[in-house]
């Protein structure tokens, strides 16, 4: 409980006063916070789990992860059962070999799961996540005038609150779900979904009209249209597009990664490689 008695009367020191009246408040909120952490990392996916790892290899112990699901790579635990990665092999930084040998070079979700799990306990970085814990709000306390400078204080959705001296926000960005707004688009009547949303292909037998063209779109449009043959699937896009197959794909990145010279960006520019697929293209991109 935090009380002070003024006995100004000079309106002069007004500003001086009002200062003073901040500075007690900071400086009662960096005490009222439940825990103290020389860092606290948000959120436990790919790159929260990279921080947490990169804190300990540069022996810094004091840290807490913060993570709002009940399990590493929560995120990625909530999209579809098909899903495979698009990113060859995809290993984190300084991640033993051993740790992905087994596994495809495509990973599936299940072996994506299997990895961010694998990464946590060699790493040493479970003991560091307090699981269903929501970051709610964060806001930046200056105490310069105690040689505390950027201590931030880390709400939670159960009201505690936690200081931290350093603070990682590794929440992601492709969580966050898009839905265009298209005229009249509350008045379909059929079953619409976001691709967030999206588990599982048998929901969509028939006809399906999956809009865009990014990977999500793609992957989901082949996954509903390789449950059967009576799935009919249309892809919506507003542009012109460049595809090339995976086996191509796949072809040159192999050989990228055993000379050692792989680089997504090289492979991608001017579409070097594209000739190959070029009928392919044209059936897929012709209006
Ligand atoms: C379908 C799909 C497939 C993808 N495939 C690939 C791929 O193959 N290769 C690739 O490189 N990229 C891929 N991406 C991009 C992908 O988003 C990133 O690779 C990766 O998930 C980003 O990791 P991240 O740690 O930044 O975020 P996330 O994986 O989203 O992790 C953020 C974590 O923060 C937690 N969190 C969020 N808010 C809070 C909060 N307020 N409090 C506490 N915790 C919180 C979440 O629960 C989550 O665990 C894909 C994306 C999608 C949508
Ligand atoms: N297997 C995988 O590894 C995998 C799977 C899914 C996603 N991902 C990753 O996740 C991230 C997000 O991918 P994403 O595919 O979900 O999103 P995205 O790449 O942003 O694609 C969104 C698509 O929606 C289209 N679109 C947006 N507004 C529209 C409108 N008003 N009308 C018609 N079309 C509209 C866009 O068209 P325009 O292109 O014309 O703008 C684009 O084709 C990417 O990094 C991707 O690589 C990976």
């Amino acid at each position: 409980m935090l009380n002070t008695i003024f006995a100004k009367s000079d309106d002069d020191d007004d500003d001086e006063f009002q200062r003073e009246l901040e500075a007690i408040k900071r400086r009662e909120e960096v005490r009222k916070v439940d825990h103290r952490y020389g860092a606290v990392v948000i959120g436990a996916g790919w790159a929260g789990l990279g921080t947490a790892a990169a804190l300990r290899h540069s022996g810094v112990e004091d840290f807490v992860v913060l993570e709002k699901g009940d399990q590493v790579g929560y995120f990625w635990s909530t999209l579809w059962n098909h899903l495979r990665m698009n990113s060859f092999r995809h290993e984190l930084w300084n991640t033993p070999r051993e740790m992905t040998a087994e596994m495809e070079d495509y990973k599936p979700k299940s072996q994506v799961m299997e990895y961010l799990n694998a990464y946590t306990d060699h790493f040493g970085i479970r003991k560091h996540i307090q699981f269903n814990s929501e970051v709610k709000k964060i806001r930046r306390t200056s105490l310069k005038d105690v040689g505390n400078d950027e201590f931030w204080v880390v709400e939670m959705s159960d009201g505690s609150k936690i200081g931290a001296t350093n603070l990682a926000v590794a929440t992601g960005l492709n969580r966050l779900k898009y839905v265009p707004n298209i005229p009249r688009i509350k008045q379909y009547g059929g079953n619409m979904l976001h691709s967030g949303q999206y588990q599982d292909p048998r929901e969509f037998p028939g006809r399906t009209l999956v809009v865009g063209c990014g990977n999500s779109a793609l992957e989901i449009a082949g996954d509903i249209a390789a449950e059967s043959k009576e799935n009919h699937v249309t892809l919506l896009v507003r542009e012109g597009r460049h595809f090339v197959k995976e086996k191509t794909k796949l072809w040159w990145e192999r050989l990228f990664a055993l000379c050692g010279a792989y680089t997504e960006s090289f492979f991608l520019d001017d579409y070097r490689t594209c000739r190959k697929d070029l009928r392919y293209h044209e059936q897929v991109a012709s209006p």
